[in-house]
C-alpha cells in the first residue's frame, strides 16, 4: 500500500502519466521500473526485518502484501487521482469485491444504481444478500429517488459514471453530499472516465476504483484493479486484500505502468474520436439511438460537462432492426476486435450479451434497461476517419427502413 508523499508543485497530466511513481524505490539506476518477481524479501538483520514487517521502516516482506513494482503502479494512480493512499488488486472485480466486503457487515444497507457493470451487479444481487446486506438499486438517472433512498440511511453509496454499457451519468457531487449527510462512505468506479477526464475524489467521494485492465493499462495485455482515496479506508481494504490474497502480479503491474505512460495521449485521442463518431452515428438513418455523454442530446450532458474534462472513449448505439441487425453489422467491421473488453489502443465492439453483461440473463438485462440491439463501441487510437469509414461500410449491409 502506498501512502502520500508531499508533491511540491502540481505537474500536468502528461508529466504525471510519465513520471509519477517511477522514482519511488531504489532501482539501481535503471531508467525503467524493473519487474521484481521475487516472492519474498530477505533481511540479514532481524531488527531491520521486524521494523519492515511492522511497517515502521520502508521495505517489503512478501509479495502478497507489498512488492516494489506493484508499489510503483499504485503510486502512479495515486498521484493521477490526487489521493491520500492507493492499493491494488489482481483484477477490477477484486478491487470492487474487496472494497464491498471490507466496508459492509451483516445488517448494513448499500445504495447503488441499476446500471452498474454486470459483474458488480452480480455482487449486489447474488453475493451481498447472502451476507444479510440489504441492497437498493435505484433508477440511475432519478437523482431525487436516489437521494430519498440514501436519506433512509446506508453504510455505502456505490456509483459508476459513466455507466457500462449505456453511458448514463450520475451527479457525483450532489449524491456524495446526500450520502455524507447520513454518514455513508461513497465509492465511485471511475473505469470509463479515467483520472484524465474525471477525479471523483475532488468532487467529494471517499474512494475511487478502476478496472486497470481497461484504459489505465490501455493495451489489453494485463489484468489489474486499483483503489485510492482516504488513507484510513484504503488501509482497511488493503488488509482485507493481503489476507484474502487477490494481489496484483508484478509482471501485470509493469505492463500497466508502461501503458500508463501514454495515458494522457490515448485518452485525449480516444475522447475526441468518440465524440466525432457519436455525432456521425447520431445522423445515420440506420441507427436508432446513440449513447454518449458528450452529445448535446444525451440526458446527462449538463452533469457530464460539470464534472468531466472530456467524455471518454466508449459509446454505445442501437441499430434499427435490433439484435439481428447487430449480428449483421458486427462481422463487417474491419477495424474492431469483436471481444469482451474496452479501453485498448485497438477499437473493440460487441453487444452487452457477450461483453459487459455476459453474466446476466436476457431477463436481467431487460430489467436493467439494456437493449439487446445495442453495440458497445470502445474507440481505439486509430485515425478517426478510418473508423467512421469502417462503420459506414458495415452499416451498408443493413436494409433501409422507413
Ligand atoms: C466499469 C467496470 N468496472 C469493473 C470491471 C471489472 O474489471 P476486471 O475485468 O478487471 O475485473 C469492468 C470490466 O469490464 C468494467 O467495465
Amino acid at each position: 500500500m502506498k501512502k502520500k508523499k508531499t508533491i511540491s508543485k502540481s505537474p500536468g497530466w502528461g508529466t504525471k502519466s510519465v513520471w509519477a511513481g517511477e522514482n519511488g524505490d531504489s532501482w539501481w539506476g535503471a531508467a525503467q521500473v524493473p519487474v521484481v518477481h521475487s516472492v519474498a524479501f530477505g533481511y540479514a538483520d532481524v531488527d531491520h526485518w521486524e521494523r519492515a514487517a511492522l511497517g515502521k521502516s520502508p521495505g517489503h516482506i512478501y509479495s502478497r502484501n507489498t512488492n516494489p513494482t506493484v508499489g510503483a503502479f499504485e503510486e502512479k494512480v495515486r498521484q493521477l487521482e490526487g489521493a491520500e493512499a492507493a492499493t491494488s488488486f489482481s483484477t477490477g472485480m477484486a478491487a470492487i469485491s474487496n472494497t464491498l466486503f471490507t466496508l459492509l457487515s451483516p445488517g448494513d444497507r448499500l445504495v447503488s444504481i441499476k446500471d452498474s457493470y454486470g459483474g458488480t451487479n452480480k455482487l449486489f444481487l447474488e453475493f451481498l444478500p447472502r451476507f444479510a446486506i440489504e441492497v437498493d438499486l435505484c433508477d440511475t438517472t432519478d437523482h431525487i429517488f436516489l437521494e430519498r433512498s440514501i436519506a433512509r440511511g446506508c453504510r455505502v453509496l456505490y456509483l459508476e459514471t459513466p455507466t457500462n454499457p449505456t453511458l448514463k451519468v450520475v451527479d457525483i457531487g450532489r449524491l456524495s453530499k446526500a450520502a455524507h449527510a447520513v454518514g455513508a462512505i461513497v465509492v465511485v468506479d471511475n473505469t470509463f472516465a479515467t483520472p484524465l477526464n474525471q477525479n471523483p475524489l475532488a468532487l467529494g467521494v471517499d474512494l475511487v476504483l478502476h478496472s486497470a485492465t481497461k484504459f489505465l493499462g490501455g493495451h489489453a495485455d494485463a489484468l489489474g484493479g486499483v483503489l485510492c482515496g482516504r488513507a484510513d479506508l484504503v488501509k482497511q481494504i488493503y488488509h482485507h486484500r493481503e489476507i484474502t490474497g487477490a494481489a496484483l502480479d508484478p509482471m501485470a503491474a509493469y505492463l500497466l505502468l508502461r501503458g500508463m505512460k501514454t495515458l494522457h495521449l490515448r485518452i485525449q485521442q480516444q475522447s475526441a474520436s468518440a465524440l466525432e463518431i457519436a455525432s456521425f452515428l447520431e445522423r445515420h438513418p440506420k441507427v436508432e439511438a446513440v449513447f454518449y455523454p458528450g452529445l448535446k442530446s444525451h440526458s446527462g450532458h449538463a452533469i457530464a460537462r460539470k464534472q468531466m474534462r472530456g467524455f471518454g472513449g466508449v459509446l454505445s448505439f442501437m441499430l434499427k432492426g435490433g439484435f439481428p441487425a447487430v449480428k449483421k453489422v458486427l462481422p463487417r467491421l474491419q477495424l474492431a476486435h469483436r471481444a469482451a473488453n474496452l479501453g485498448a489502443v485497438e477499437t473493440i465492439a460487441g453487444p452487452p450479451a457477450t461483453t459487459s453483461h455476459v453474466e446476466c440473463t436476457p431477463a436481467e438485462r431487460a430489467a436493467m434497461g439494456i437493449p439487446e440491439g445495442l453495440i458497445r463501441y470502445s474507440v481505439g487510437i486509430e485515425d478517426t476517419m478510418d473508423l467512421i469509414d469502417d462503420l459506414k461500410d458495415a452499416l451498408k449491409y443493413l436494409p433501409h427502413r422507413g
